[in-house]
Formats: structure tokens, C-alpha cells, sequence
């Protein structure tokens, strides 16, 4: 039995990270999706809310699971007993960061690997800050998130300005 944890912030979930866990749901028996609590991005979304999206966007993913997590991903695999770390990758600029990241990683847990899955071409300009971006400017996000995410992340952006 393989788990493969996948950490991220998820700040809202988009079409590149619901591509990353149907793709890892098919290589690994149990997927675990972290959604970091405490990240230093100032995320728009409450952990809450990042965790209710994403368990909505992946209810038909039987070996999917989502939990929220705080402090280091290689002590999160090992509460799930994941040998894994999956991470996406999109492009040359993202390496540097993951790379970095994944020998953290393997310092501090030589037991936990990291699996890189390259994102998949129609969503290699994805980003949830270029999400978030283009929403706050009423551009088209139809090609970015499905509906009940751009619902969400629209309606959170109407709760902000009327604050
Ligand atoms: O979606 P993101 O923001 O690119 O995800 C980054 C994340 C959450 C994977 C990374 O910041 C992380 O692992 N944070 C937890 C703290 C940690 O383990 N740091 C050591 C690795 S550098």
C-alpha cells in the first residue's frame, strides 16, 4: 500500500491541482491532500474554506482524502504513513523552489521521496495567483478553476470589498 501525500496551499484549488490528484490517485492507493494552515502567503481563503473546496471538487475520487496541516510536509507524510510526496511541476521557474524543497525534504526525511508530476499542458500557466488575479479584474476564469471554485473565489472577493 503506497501513499503519496500532497502538500500545497491551495489558496484556491485550480484545474493544474485537481489534474496533479486525479493523476496521483491513479499511481499511489491513497492520496493525502495537505492544505497548509499557517502560510506565510497570507492566503484569502481560511484553511477551512481551502479544505471544503477541494473535498467538494474531489467527492468522486475514492482514494482521495483532504486535511488541513501545519508545519513541515515530511512530518505530515509521516502521519499518514506516505512514503511520497507528490508536488506539480509547471515550468523551468518552478524547479529551482521544488528542487530546493525536495532536498530539504530528504534531509529531514530520507524515508519520504518526492515524486514530480509535470502538470499537463492546457494548465501549465495556471496559478491561484493568476486565478486570483484575473478574478479581482472580472476576467474570464472559465479555463482556470470549475464553476463551483470561480462561485466561491467570486464570492470571496465580494465578501473583501464590502468589508
Ligand atoms: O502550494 P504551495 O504554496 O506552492 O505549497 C508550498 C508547500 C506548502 C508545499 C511548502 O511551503 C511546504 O511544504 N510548507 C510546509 C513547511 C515545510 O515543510 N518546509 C520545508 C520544505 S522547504
Amino acid at each position: 500500500m503506497v501513499t503519496a501525500v500532497y502538500p500545497g496551499s491551495f489558496d484556491p484549488a485550480t484545474y493544474g491541482h485537481l489534474d496533479i490528484i486525479k493523476r496521483a490517485s491513479l499511481s499511489f492507493d491513497r492520496v493525502v491532500v495537505g492544505v497548509l494552515h499557517n502560510s506565510s502567503k497570507s492566503p484569502l481563503f481560511s484553511v477551512e474554506e481551502r479544505v471544503n473546496i477541494l473535498e467538494k471538487a474531489t467527492k468522486n475520487i475514492p482514494n482521495v482524502l483532504i486535511r488541513p496541516f501545519d508545519g513541515l510536509s515530511v512530518n505530515f507524510a509521516r502521519e499518514h504513513d506516505a512514503q511520497v510526496i507528490v508536488r506539480g511541476l509547471r515550468a523551468v521557474t518552478d524547479f529551482e523552489y521544488e528542487l530546493q524543497m525536495a532536498q530539504t525534504n530528504r534531509v529531514l526525511a530520507p524515508d519520504v521521496d518526492t515524486v514530480f508530476l509535470t502538470t499537463s499542458l492546457e494548465y501549465a500557466y495556471v496559478s491561484s495567483t493568476i486565478m486570483k488575479e484575473v478574478a479581482r479584474y472580472d476576467g474570464d476564469l472559465s479555463k482556470f478553476a470549475p464553476p463551483e471554485i470561480i462561485q466561491a473565489l467570486q464570492d470571496k472577493l465580494q465578501e473583501e470589498k464590502s468589508k
